[in-house]
């Protein structure tokens, strides 16, 4: 095809936060797919905090991207080539593309790509609200968190990708959510534009003291997506029998000096609570039912999605630090390549 692709490749692990250092920008030619393979331009890469873990050595979820690898990203792209007979070219797919403008996807990992359709939602909506940050808020208040009507449900990284999510998805359902962001803009956002009952600034208040005037019955669900303080605050104001759902904890995934546990644990004691972590993946069998159900709120007015577009693939190593800054507003994600 006599294209040239270009890659962020894992250089080094990071100590606190990456830098630009961390990853070799390299530049190689595209090979035409081979039987089963599928050759995908990168339309949108998609920025996440678990990508941060990903860089570090030892055991998780996933394997540890190795040193000299393509960094693991999600993305939209488009298909140019195909050697697999699932795949056509100029069919939209999201789905593993890599830190790269070009991705040879094998056999294997091509079951791993879906099929979707521009012409129903723009293509970063399906990187965001009906890709993996929304199915994690699905997923994790629905059914880890077992959010049900009447319940009051806390949403920490409320404005953030998966916690906006998570918020609507709560009220949806008949729940009250409080949201905790950082600074006016996004707490008066959640508030007026997503309908969240109230927000708490953490960066200007006191989260433990607002919790309880939120929360004046306790909490019955905390989505967590940030740890560390927070969480700490949270579980103090828990409800009998409440769930406190692990979903992330971005405040500690550039900590040099370790990670800090709850220090309220015993709160799920004196209240019969419950907090369980969970991973998005352990869903994959019913990520189209809830795509489904997600598609069909959005197009009744329900469900409002909010990307944070960044222009340009050589920004990744500073546009992922925008995560770890609060500098996003939705779902981050950079745009590679026109369609
Ligand atoms: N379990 C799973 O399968 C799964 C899947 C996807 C994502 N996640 C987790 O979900 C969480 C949200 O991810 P996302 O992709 O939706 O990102 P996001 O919320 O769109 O962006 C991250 C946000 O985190 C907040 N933040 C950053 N540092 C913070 C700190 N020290 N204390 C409090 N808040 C801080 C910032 O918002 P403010 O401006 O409000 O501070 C920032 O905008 C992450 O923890 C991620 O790892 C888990």
């Amino acid at each position: 095809m006599n294209l040239t692709n270009h890659q962020f490749r894992l250089a080094a692990r990071p100590v606190g936060l990456p830098k630009r250092s961390d990853w070799n920008y390299v530049e190689e030619p595209v090979r035409d797919p081979g039987p089963g393979e599928v050759l995908v331009k990168t339309l949108y890469l998609s920025l996440d905090p678990a990508m941060r873990g990903w860089m570090n050595e030892g055991r998780s979820y996933i394997a540890p991207v190795g040193i000299g690898e393509v960094m693991r990203a999600g993305g939209a792209g488009k298909v140019i080539a195909s050697g697999n007979p699932g795949f056509a070219v100029g069919d939209h797919v999201t789905g593993v593309l890599g830190a790269q403008e070009y991705a040879l996807i094998g056999a294997e990992a091509a079951r791993g790509l879906t099929k979707v359709d521009p012409k129903l939602a723009p293509l970063p909506v399906y990187v965001g609200a009906l890709g993996i940050t929304g199915l994690t808020a699905y997923f994790g208040l629905l059914e880890v968190g077992q959010a049900k009507a009447g319940d009051t449900v806390v949403v920490s990284g409320a404005a953030g990708a998966t916690g906006m999510m998570a918020g609507q998805i709560a009220k949806i359902k008949g729940c009250r959510a409080v949201g905790i962001a950082g600074g006016p803009e996004k707490c008066n956002y959640i508030v007026k534009e997503l309908g969240f009952d109230a927000a708490i600034d953490y960066k200007s208040e006191k989260v433990i003291e607002n919790l309880r005037q939120h929360c004046p019955q306790g909490v019955n669900v905390y989505f967590d997506n940030v740890g560390g303080d927070i969480l700490d605050a949270a579980l103090a104001n828990l409800a009998r029998g409440a769930r406190v759902v692990i979903c992330g904890a971005i405040s500690q995934y550039n900590s040099t000096t370790g990670i800090k546990g709850p220090s309220n644990y015993l709160s799920l004691l004196v209240n019969s609570a419950r907090m369980e972590g969970f991973v998005v993946f352990n869903y994959m069998a019913r990520y189209g039912e809830a795509a489904r159900e997600m598609a069909g709120w959005m197009m009744a007015g329900k469900l409002k999605s909010r990307e944070d577009i960044v222009e340009g693939f050589q920004t990744f190593p500073d546009t992922l630090l925008k995560l770890f800054r609060g500098e996003n507003f939705g779902k981050l994600m950079i745009k590679v390549a026109d369609a």
